[in-house]
């Protein structure tokens, strides 16, 4: 084992503060990743102040952070396609099983063995994973991606949580030219959302509580912005929306949106509130609408996001920041004030 830089939460109500933990030493098919970028999610917000309780109780300390670039400093003996130097990323997992059908099918995100990258019981050091916010993590090889080298990396971290969380969606309800799709919530996951939606051709609605990002949403891709508190607006697309990606990380009504969609039409949700949301039967009934979730995305559909990255020359909108500014950015987070993802440079933790 050796000692890492990290920032931890001591409980749900206290801030994150500076702290050394223990990462393994790399075994034979492990990478030990320098880490340069970490992205700052929603979910870690919500579980350092335990606000997932009932679902996934948050165990303390807690280290979170699952947005993660970095440099390779270390590799054991059975890792191939990686050396010392290159440029490596890390999203929300760290391990599954690898052989049951959920693996074998691309969707580690659901094995039931899998680790995520923090406060999941980590199966080396007992305990719990500890995620991003830290200089340095081990992770198996079969769960470190690759950086096409076009993209800039600070703006390449929210990418591993956000962008395949937004990306995998659109994919899988085939999202494409001709589709009217809709992106609830212009936050960190939202704007990627909005990114890939316009990228894959799409006609993209971007729906808003905060007036103020209109203009940004019309840079970032959209066709049209709808400020959700407006009745008037949104009842101008009732019934018209073939797709709907909820990103809303609190308390909304999304009937509102659910009757938005048109004959057969879905709302995903993405976003992960802490207590639940009334569905109004006639919302579904009434057009054979469906409502269904998505769950980041598996490995091999990660390194495809990627890579349409690479090409499509897409990153987030990210403000840099050092790691001692990261409880301000959870209260900014909390007041909708992102430009649109917060990336700890964590250079700043050297000086720690
Ligand atoms: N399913 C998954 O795999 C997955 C992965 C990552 C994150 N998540 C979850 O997705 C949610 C969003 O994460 P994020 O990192 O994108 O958060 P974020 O950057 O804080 O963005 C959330 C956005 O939701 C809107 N919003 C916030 N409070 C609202 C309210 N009370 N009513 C209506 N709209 C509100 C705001 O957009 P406007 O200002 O435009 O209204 C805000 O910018 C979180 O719950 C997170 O845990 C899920
Ligand atoms: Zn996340
Ligand atoms: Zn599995």
């Amino acid at each position: 084992m050796y000692n890492a830089k990290a920032y931890s939460a001591a409980n749900a109500s206290s801030p994150l503060t500076f702290t050394k933990i223990s990462r393994r030493e790399p075994t034979e098919n492990d990478i030990e990743i320098e880490i340069l970028y970490c992205g700052i999610c929603h979910s870690d917000l919500h579980t350092v102040r335990n606000e997932w309780e009932a679902n996934n109780p948050t165990v303390y300390p807690c280290v979170p952070g699952h947005e993660i670039v970095g440099r390779v400093t270390r590799v054991g003996s059975a890792v191939a396609g990686f050396k010392p130097g290159d440029i490596a990323a890390v999203g929300c997992m760290v391990d599954s099983d690898g052989t049951c059908p959920e693996c074998e099918a691309g969707y580690e995100q659901f094995c039931s063995n899998v680790t995520f990258t923090y406060n999941a019981p980590d199966k080396h050091l007992g305990g719990v994973t500890y995620g991003g916010y830290s200089d340095s993590i081990v992770v198996d090889q079969r769960f470190v991606l690759r950086v096409p080298s076009n993209l800039d990396l600070a703006a390449t971290a929210p990418l591993l949580c956000a962008g395949i969380t937004t990306y995998s969606p659109m994919r899988h309800w085939k999202v494409t030219t001709g589709k009217k799709v809709g992106v609830v919530g212009l936050g960190g996951l939202g704007h990627m959302g909005v990114k890939f939606a316009h990228a894959l051709g799409a006609h993209v609605v971007v729906f808003t509580t905060s007036p103020g990002k209109t203009e940004d949403a019309h840079r970032l891709g959209a066709d049209e912005v709808v400020v959700s508190r407006n009745a008037n607006e949104m009842q101008r697309h009732a019934g018209s929306f073939d797709f709907i990606l909820d990103t809303v990380s609190a308390q909304h009504d999304i009937n509102a949106y659910l009757n938005l969609l048109r004959r057969d039409g879905n709302l995903t949700l993405n976003g992960a509130p802490e207590k639940p949301l009334p569905v109004e039967a006639f919302s579904l009934i009434m057009g054979r609408r469906s409502l269904s979730g998505s769950l980041i995305g598996g490995i091999a559909e990660t390194q495809e996001m990627l890579n349409f990255c690479g090409q499509h020359n897409i990153t987030a909108d990210v403000e840099v920041i050092p790691i001692q500014k990261v409880n301000e950015a959870y209260e900014r987070l909390l007041r909708s004030d992102v430009k649109y993802r917060f990336s700890i440079d964590m250079a700043s933790l050297k000086s720690e």
